[in-house]
């Protein structure tokens, strides 16, 4: 593997690690660098972060907090149930708060989620979760316990495991000859198309082009069959991998060939394109900062939307904090009354569920449920309200 680093984001912290008002001593920070391997066309990180610092028992992500979401896992455990025997065996490797699980019987679904407070959760729904980190030895754990899946799913989770070979060798262990393995990940050309660099952030340890996938995937013996592009989370891809030996394997779908096609008229498999990507980065920030100055010379009051993992790449790497956005909004609990991690700008329950009246300017730090949230925020808009946004350029929405 030879990485080549082709951008620098700076020193930022644990994207979901909110700090308490009083603040916290030792907060951690790395440099975070991305890179380009010219032997398998993945884009990574140059450093990972070590698991245990990201997902943990505190861990404040909450899959099920907007129901964009909880629609989507629904509709996709409905779509997967069309090509899986009656009463599958399925297992969902990190399953956070059950947002795909509580579409499936508790009898034979299992999960695995190393955060604590959600493997407790989820347990106490009656689907068996082991909060352990996915690898070879829990494969075979699960493999003995409960025999081979007909399914193994993973949403945003399988671009968070630093060491693919060995994740996708555990999952060709538990999965059944004729099993389907189906994963839900960000686009790395959707990130490309969007500049939507916020995309990196200490748990995104690879950011999948479908051209990579195939490489990893192939290494272990299994072939990529379909693949559906999906708008979640600013754009992702549904990857359905099978066993290279199973019946699925002989009939790819035509998507397959049409996403690498494209992927590489876009030169996903050249860091070149990469150079460019990160020459627009730079000057993506320094509008957004030419904004948000202009915004505090005028005394207009900005705040932002959803404290995501993306808005602390967006504030660390453009030097963000309380002088320019007085506070952040969001719904999950485990943030509220806490400060953003790095940024510090203060998380805050939405005012009586809207935006509060003496707000001019709302950045989008969500800008993924943009539909959501403009639905949600009729009056805002219809008092003048301007939303900014970085995505795919700095501007007024
Ligand atoms: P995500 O983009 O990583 O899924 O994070 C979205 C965050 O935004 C999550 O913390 C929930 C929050 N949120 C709100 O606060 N209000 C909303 O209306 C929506 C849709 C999300």
């Amino acid at each position: 593997m030879t990485k080549q680093t082709f951008l620098d984001l700076g020193w930022q912290p644990i994207a979901n690690g909110f700090i308490p008002k009083e603040g916290q001593e030792d907060e951690f920070s790395f440099n975070l660098q991305v890179a380009f391997d010219d032997e398998t066309c993945l884009v990574t990180q140059q450093e990972y972060v070590a698991p245990e610092k990201m997902f943990h028992k505190d861990y404040a992500y909450r899959g099920s907090m907007s129901l964009t979401m909880v629609d989507h896992f629904q509709k996709t455990a409905k779509l997967l149930s069309e090509s899986l025997p009656p009463s599958p065996r399925v297992l969902e490797i990190g399953s956070n708060d059950g947002v795909f699980l509580n579409n499936w019987d508790t009898d034979n679904t299992y999960a695995v989620e190393p955060c604590f407070n959600f493997a407790e959760e989820t347990n106490a729904l009656g689907y068996r979760t082991y909060s352990r980190f996915w690898n070879n030895d829990l494969s075979k754990d699960i493999l003995a316990e409960h025999g081979s899946m007909d399914l193994v799913f993973a949403a945003n989770c399988m671009c968070h495991i630093p060491d693919l070979q060995e994740t996708f060798q555990a999952v060709a262990n538990v999965l059944e000859d004729e099993g389907l393995f189906v994963f839900e990940d960000p686009s790395l050309a959707r990130m490309i198309n969007l500049n939507s660099y916020d995309q990196i952030y200490d748990e995104h340890a690879h950011i999948f082009s479908v051209i990579a996938l195939k490489n990893e995937l192939e290494r272990v013996g299994l072939s990529l069959i379909r693949v559906d592009n999906l708008s979640v989370h600013g754009g992702s891809n549904r990857i359905w991998a099978a066993k290279t030996t199973s019946e699925w394997a002989k009939y790819v779908h035509i998507s397959v060939e049409e996403n690498i096609t494209y992927e590489k008229l876009l030169g996903l498999d050249n860091i070149a394109v990469f150079d460019k990507f990160s020459s627009r980065v730079a000057q993506s920030k320094q509008d957004l900062l030419d904004v948000l100055y202009r915004c505090k010379e005028n005394d207009q009051k900005v705040i932002s939307y959803g404290a995501t993992s993306k808005s602390t790449t967006v504030f660390n790497y453009c030097g963000i904090d309380d002088n320019l956005i007085s506070y952040i909004t969001d719904t999950t609990p485990e943030k509220q009354g806490k400060l953003a991690p790095g940024s510090h700008i203060p998380v805050v329950a939405p005012k009586d569920n809207s935006i509060a009246d003496d707000v001019n300017y709302v950045f989008l730090g969500a800008w993924n449920f943009v539909d959501e949230i403009s639905k949600k925020e009729k009056a805002f808009i219809d008092r003048g309200g301007k939303f900014i946004t970085h995505v795919p350029l700095v501007r007024f929405v």
